[in-house]
């Protein structure tokens, strides 16, 4: 908030009620997350609707917040004015705004082809461009803004992913009051990946601003104590790391805390008499196959789906799988204008065109390729469907859609087929 100058102050009566009902919409519990639970979608008349956003973030942040309540900060999944404060589903919610540009440099540039690629062990090669570099600092500087202009005294503020590294340390220096906290939901990668980071020392130390880190695996909390110590020169003790600051010294606890899902809720859909009619019409249309193998993935190259599909062609071939086998893939749209992205949409088609061609007949494809997104009663249905799950990311955080499958299994039936 702006401070007024003592010439355009209100009068005193009107600047108290003011403060208080400023304070009064203040939150004791605030997420602050890149994306909002839900994207913001024009219809064709020009109005605006709120659809769930994709990712395993929202899937395992939204039942917490349900029950927690407080308020979720976040974007609303395109460049545009910011749609501020609204809520959906019940969720208290305050939309930030990105720019054309900023979309580009920040969300499709420094975090999902700098940051994504790096931190996934470069399974694709990450690029590095200042200028993006630039848009990070100034989206992150905005979301720490929002955190403190909602958080209460004494608030606690729980700060995600890798898009807002820089957040807990911009917050803490606006706001030394609150308590921090900051989950990574994506791998943390080893130093020897990580040190090819121009900007590692400033991404460490803005983590540093947080009271505790978690982390998906104990590995790595491990490689972020490692980058502590190489990248900052600090020293890490079990699970801490002391910082010196000018208020004297703070110590911050990192450690693994892996995250979940909502088992029960998706367990009771999975019951329901519509989700299993619907999944017995999914198998009807199927005509009468074998074997039902299922993937469910956002289409991104971490996910292995290239090497599923390869693999299961082969085995098709091989006839190992019984006859009339079919694999149903679901591949979630995902960040669409990364080139990354595209050219591993272009990939995945050619091989499951190839698949059907060599495979298929007259009213039988061996995969069912679906580029789309799903509400959950759908994904209930198709975990219902699929005798065999196949969960095989090549590096992943924390693959809630194997939670999920085993969530909806409440027959105890079903195979799950997980990397390591
Ligand atoms: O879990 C990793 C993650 O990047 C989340 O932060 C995000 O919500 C999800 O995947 C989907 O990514 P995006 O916001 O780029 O669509």
């Amino acid at each position: 908030m702006a401070v007024a100058s003592s010439r355009s102050r209100p009068p005193y009566w009107l600047w108290l009620f003011l403060m208080s009902s400023n304070r009064k919409s203040r939150h004791d519990f605030v997420v602050v997350a890149s994306r909002l639970p839900v994207d913001r979608v024009e219809d064709a008349d020009g109005s605006t609707t709120w659809r769930t956003s994709p990712g395993g973030l929202v899937t395992a942040l939204e039942p917490v917040m349900r029950e927690a309540g407080g308020v979720w900060i976040g974007w609303s999944g395109d460049a545009g004015p910011a749609p501020g404060a609204f809520e959906a589903d019940g969720l208290q919610l305050i939309g930030l705004g990105l720019s054309d540009n900023e979309v580009r440099h920040f969300y499709e540039g420094f975090c999902n082809a700098t940051l994504w690629p790096l931190y996934h062990d470069v399974i694709a090669p990450p690029q590095f461009h200042r200028r993006w570099w630039e848009a990070y600092v100034t989206v992150n500087r905005r979301f720490a803004e929002a955190a403190a202009e909602q958080a209460a005294p004494g608030a606690t503020v729980w700060v995600h992913d890798y898009q807002l590294q820089l957040v807990p340390r911009m917050l803490r220096q606006q706001r030394a009051d609150v308590r921090i906290g900051f989950f990574n939901h994506i791998p943390f990668p080893g130093y020897e990946i990580f040190a090819q980071l121009p900007w590692r020392r400033q991404v460490v130390e803005g983590l540093l601003g947080a009271d505790l880190l978690g982390f998906q695996r104990r590995a790595d909390a491990t490689n972020f104590l490692r980058a502590c110590r190489r990248a900052v020169g600090l020293t890490t003790r079990g699970s801490t790391v002391r910082v010196r600051e000018l208020e004297g010294s703070r110590t911050i606890q990192a450690a693994a805390f892996p995250i979940s899902i909502d088992a029960k809720g998706l367990g009771e859909i999975a019951r329901r008499d519509d989700v299993r009619k619907r999944s017995s019409q999914i198998c009807d249309a199927l005509g009468e196959p074998g074997l039902v193998l299922l993937g469910v993935d956002r289409l991104d190259y971490t996910k292995g789906i290239l090497h599923r599909l390869r693999a299961y062609g082969e085995l098709v071939a091989d006839g190992r799988l019984g006859p009339r086998p079919v694999l149903i893939q679901v591949a979630s749209p995902s960040r669409e204008r990364v080139e990354a992205y595209q050219t591993l949409r272009d990939e995945v088609e050619v091989m499951v065109g190839r698949i059907n061609g060599e495979h298929g007949e007259v009213g039988y494809h061996p995969v069912h390729y679906l580029h789309q997104s799903y509400p959950r009663e759908e994904m209930a249905a198709l975990y219902l469907a699929g005798a065999v799950m196949l969960v095989t990311p090549l590096r992943d955080g924390m693959n809630l859609v194997a939670k999920e499958y085993v969530a909806c299994r409440n027959d105890e039936n079903g195979a799950l087929v997980l990397s390591e």
